[in-house]
């Protein structure tokens, strides 16, 4: 699918709906399958707790179905995070491997950076693998800066994990 088509097409929200968790939380651990190089790291029912928690955001990116995506799944990307308080952590954030740099990502996360400003949030926060270069390539291009280190913090295989800051400047009319 050409980009500008996608850009039309692609809807970005925030997943709100109370029923039906069982059945979004199995198309979301389909797209993170289809997005991590070794599988989801997360299970059918991590996904089910986030959309049942009442602090957690989770933010897809979709598409209509249609016959030239054939049977792809129709959500192709997601964000989780969790809000307390004025910070907010990122849990987990994919795009299907079909779908990746077109800027699903980055669009994902200005939804909840409004999401964030609407709702006083003045930091987000995230760990990620020091190997992972497209994810830390994704942060720093949405402004985060490094701001620690955390030694031997993952697991299968074993690594540091750099942890990441975006200070948030509220809206104007929210300061005043
Ligand atoms: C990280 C990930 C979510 C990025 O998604 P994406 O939709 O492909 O990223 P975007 O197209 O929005 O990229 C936005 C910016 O991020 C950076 N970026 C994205 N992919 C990159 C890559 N492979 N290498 C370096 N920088 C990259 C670029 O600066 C890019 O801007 P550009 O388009 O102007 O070059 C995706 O690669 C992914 O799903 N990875 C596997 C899951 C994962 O590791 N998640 C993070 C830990 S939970």
């Amino acid at each position: 699918m050409k980009l500008d088509r996608l850009n039309e097409q692609l809807k970005i929200e925030r997943v709100s709906h109370l029923i039906n968790n069982e059945e979004v939380a199995k198309l979301l651990y389909q797209t993170a399958s289809k997005g991590f190089k070794n599988g989801s790291p997360w299970e059918e029912n991590h996904f089910f707790h986030s959309l049942e928690a009442k602090n957690s955001v989770v933010i897809t990116a979709s598409l209509p179905r249609t016959e030239e995506l054939g049977q792809t799944n129709q959500i192709v990307g997601l964000l989780v995070a969790s809000l307390v308080s004025t910070e907010a952590e990122i849990y987990l954030v994919v795009v299907d491997e079909t779908f990746k740099k077109r800027r699903i990502a980055f669009r994902m996360f200005e939804h909840l950076i409004s999401y964030c400003k609407e709702n006083e949030i003045t930091s987000i926060f995230l760990e990620v693998r020091v190997s992972n270069e497209a994810a830390i390539g994704l942060y720093q291009a949405l402004g985060f800066l490094r701001v620690g280190v955390r030694k031997a913090y993952y697991s299968s295989p074993i690594e540091d994990a750099i942890v990441m800051e975006l200070k948030l400047q509220l809206n104007e009319e929210k300061q005043e």
